[in-house]
């Protein structure tokens, strides 16, 4: 039982970990990624989750709307989307100031 018990506060330990690591992944994968041009006397106007909605952000990237086209790999965009999603313009947090403006 004992056993059981330890193996459950490690995986769920595991589990926040791999969350918090994938939520700094987001952030840092958008700054590089896309505040590389979208920065403050960039080639591009600073961007941040917080411009738009987040399902505007999902059909956005998915309608290929953007102008210039990227070179993200997939698994940066997919990560890049989540961490915009969860801090959109209608999240509970939306942020606006992750690349200053
Ligand atoms: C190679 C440079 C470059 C990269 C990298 C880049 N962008 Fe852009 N982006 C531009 C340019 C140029 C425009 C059009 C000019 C403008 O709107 O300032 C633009 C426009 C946009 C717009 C429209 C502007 C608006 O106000 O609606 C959004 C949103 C956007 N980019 C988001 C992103 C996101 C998110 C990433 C990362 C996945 C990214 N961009 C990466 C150059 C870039």
């Amino acid at each position: 039982m004992k056993k059981v018990a330890i193996f459950l506060v490690a995986f769920s330990w595991l589990a926040m970990t791999a969350v918090a690591w994938a939520d700094g992944g987001g952030e840092a994968t958008f700054k590089s990624q896309c505040g590389s041009c979208h920065m403050k006397g960039g080639a591009a106007a600073p961007v941040n989750p917080g411009d738009k909605a987040a399902r505007v952000w999902v059909k956005y990237f998915k309608r290929q709307r953007h102008p210039v086209e990227l070179e993200v790999s997939e698994g940066d965009m997919d990560s890049i989307l989540e961490y915009l999603e969860e801090y959109a313009a209608d999240s509970d947090q939306p942020q606006m100031l992750a690349i200053p403006k």
